[in-house]
Formats: structure tokens, sequence, C-alpha cells
């Protein structure tokens, strides 16, 4: 039998405008230096919003996220009114989790307690490093000095922050990333998102690295930087709870876990991604990523939906374990054969067991070790079999 999990019910607003592109991002995010109409933008956002909810009407919503791009670019009456509107189609639950990401500069720091007003109660900032030569390098608009007064700001304004470090840059070392990430954890209040750098495609830093001209570092050194990155934020009382995520107990993302924990999100605004159960069946829905596109599909049609797929238990599976692999608290075979229709056989977890990538914590829940974090998809795919 499926183990009931309660895995709440997300709304994703996704504000896809930068002040500058950040030469290692690959999200959906633009600069329009003419400026952006928002008050047309707020028009289509409530007009999609009101399709999605007629899809999903009867859920109580425990998440809100406004992601980006940088959302923090938004005029606090804009953020407001999508807030309101969220409020309006959905039952939205009294201690929902609302939160919102933030770019330090001071600018945007001014309207922080705009936003708390609102109802944002979690704010996470993209700080990126704690190193003025390492946030030049990033192309980072600010430096060292702002993304600290921006959450010394926030601290003042939020009952939640969390912040954004990009480590595994050209060059760093352990010595570095140990300072670094301590200075970090002492400025951090109980949650902080770690990531390596990534080379994305078709980016800047894809072009230099393929010139030869930027290096990462090698996986036996990245690998040794994250041991050092788990052992720090264990040992400062902030243990990851997903693969890069890291929080004191009780203080993690619940709308994140919601994505993790498999459970419905409806995705608002260009390039929005949603899963929603309908009918019994998980269905995904993909938005147009062009802002001005998506503005024209959401005039003539009241969406900007391009792709409506229904996944089939096999695909519902796959996707279920992808997710909850990431997660400390591991995931539930029985509800992954529930929604798989898949059988998974003792000698398959008992190989992975042996193996030492997977460990089990009960009869029916198992989770990834430390080992089998660096090879998730081949432990999803030796499980999924
Ligand atoms: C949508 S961005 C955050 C919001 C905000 N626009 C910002 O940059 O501060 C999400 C986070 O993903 C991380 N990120 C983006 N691209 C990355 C890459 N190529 N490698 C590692 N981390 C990356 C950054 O830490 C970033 O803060
Ligand atoms: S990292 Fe953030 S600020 Fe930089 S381009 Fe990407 S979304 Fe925009």
């Amino acid at each position: 039998m499926a183990v009931a999990q309660d895995t709440g019910f997300g709304i994703y607003i996704h504000w896809p405008f930068c002040e500058a592109k950040c030469p290692y991002c690959d999200f959906n995010s633009h600069v329009r230096h003419g400026g952006v109409n928002q008050k047309e933008y707020i028009d289509a956002y409530r007009r999609e919003m009101s399709y999605f909810s007629d899809l999903s009407k009867e859920k109580k919503v425990t998440s809100i996220f406004l992601g980006g791009g940088t959302p923090s670019l938004m005029q606090p009456e804009t953020l407001d009114a999508l807030l309101k509107e969220v409020h309006n189609l959905w039952d939205v639950a009294d201690n929902a989790e609302i939160s919102m990401e933030a770019n330090p500069s001071s600018v945007e720091a001014e309207r922080f307690s705009a936003y708390h007003e609102s109802g944002v109660n979690r704010l996470s900032i993209g700080v990126q490093s704690l190193k003025d030569v390492d946030l030049r390098f990033l192309g980072r608009l600010h430096d060292v000095e702002q993304a600290i007064k921006a959450v010394e700001i926030a601290r003042e304004t939020f009952p939640r922050i969390s912040f954004d470090l990009i480590y595994a840059r050209p060059n760093q070392t352990e010595r570095e990333w140990e300072e670094e990430l301590n200075l970090a954890i002492d400025y951090a209040a109980d949650h902080l998102s770690l990531y390596q750098l990534t080379i994305e495609p078709d980016t800047p830093f894809q072009k230099l690295f393929d010139a030869g001209k930027l290096q990462i570092p090698e996986p036996d050194f990245a690998r040794a930087l994250y041991d050092l990155t788990q052992d720090i934020c264990q040992a400062r009382g902030m243990p990851a709870y997903e693969v890069s995520n890291h929080a004191k107990k009780g203080a993690e993302s619940r709308h994140n876990l919601t994505y993790w924990r498999y459970g419905d999100y409806a995705g608002i605004g260009p390039g929005a991604h949603s899963r929603l159960t309908i009918d019994d069946e998980r269905t995904g829905f993909i938005v147009e990523s062009y802002p001005e596109t998506w503005l024209l599909e959401v005039g003539k049609k009241g969406h900007g939906i391009w792709n409506v797929e229904v996944l089939n238990p096999e695909q519902t599976g796959d996707e279920m374990l992808l997710m909850g692999l990431r997660l400390k608290e591991g995931i539930s075979l029985s509800r992954y054969e529930a929604l798989s229709g898949r059988y998974i056989e003792d000698k398959q977890v008992n190989s992975l067991l042996a193996d030492g990538m997977i460990e089990r914590l009960s009869d029916d829940i198992v989770r990834v070790s430390r080992e089998g974090w660096f090879v998730l998809d081949a432990v999803v795919a030796d499980l999924a079999m």
C-alpha cells in the first residue's frame, strides 16, 4: 500500500527579467534595457492564473514561490497585485510559505519591507560569493558589502531568509572555501543553497570553457569540496536535507519540498512548468518562455501553454524517483510502486545496498547515500529497471 504523504500544493510564479545576464546562467531570464511595462504583465499573469486555478481550484495552497529571473525587480505594486490574485483564486493556507528570490542590490533591498507587507515571509538572496574578485568573475552587479547589507536588511525584515552560493569555482582551494562557507554560515539565518559551478550549454562560460580559458575542478577535487561542504554544514547545525540545500531543523523550504516529494504545483509566467493531478492522472504543462511571445499568447488564449502531457505510470514513477532521491528523508518504495505500477524486487534494493549507493531507513523507506548522490542517475536507473 502506498504511504500517504502530505506533499502540499505550490504556486510558482516566474518573473523572467534581470538587470544583466550572468555568464554562467541558463535560466529563462532576459534583459530589457528599455524597461518592462509591468501593468501589462500583471494582466497577463492574472489571466494565466485564472486558467490554472480552474484546473486546481479544490487544492489548498501551502506555498507560493516567486522565482526568476529576478523577481525583486518587480515594483512592490506588481508583487502585491500578483499575490492578491493568488488569494482571490485559490484557498491559501493561513500559514502558507511565501518565498521570493532577490538579488542583493541596494535598490532592491529598499523594497524588502514592501514585499513583506504584501505577504512575503521568506526571502532567498542570490549572494553567490563572499569574495569581490569572484563576484566580478561571476559577472555579478553587487559586491560583498552590498550582499552583506542586503542579508542584514532581510534578516530584520523577514521571519525566514536563505541565500545561495556558487562554489567549486576556478582555482578555489579547500582552505578558501572553508573560510567562505564558515563566514556564510555566520550570516545565514537557517537555510543555505550551495551549488557547484556548472558549465551550462550556450552560455558565455561554456565558450570560455571550450576555448580552454576557464577551468572547473576535476571530479575528484569537486568531490572533496562537496564532502568538505557537507562536513562543515553538518558540524555547524545546517545539515543537507537535499543534494544542494542545507537547513536547521524545521527551516527547510516547504515549496521545494513539494517538488521533491512529488506533490502538485501550478507554474505561472514565461517558461513555467506545472505538474497537476487531474482525474488521477499526473499531467505536465509547459508555458511559452519568451516573455513578449508569452504576453501575446496569453492575450489570445488566456494562457501561454504550448505543451500538455499526461504522464504514464512509468514516467510518473521515474520522475518521483529522480525528485525524491535528492532528499535526505528518502522515498517510500510502496508509493513508488503504486505510482509506477512496477514492482521493485528485493535483489535490486539489496544490490544497491551492498554497493553502498543507498541506505535503508525502514522496510519501506530508502535513501541515497553520500556516495550515491554522485551517481544519482545511475541509482535511479537501477531502481527503475
Ligand atoms: C534563478 S537563480 C536565483 C535568483 C537571482 N536571479 C540571482 O541570481 O541571485 C537560482 C540560483 O541558481 C544558481 N545557479 C544558476 N546558474 C548556475 C550555474 N551555472 N552553476 C551553479 N549554480 C547556478 C545560483 O546560485 C542562483 O542564485
Ligand atoms: S543568475 Fe540570476 S541574476 Fe544572473 S542571469 Fe541568472 S537569473 Fe538573472
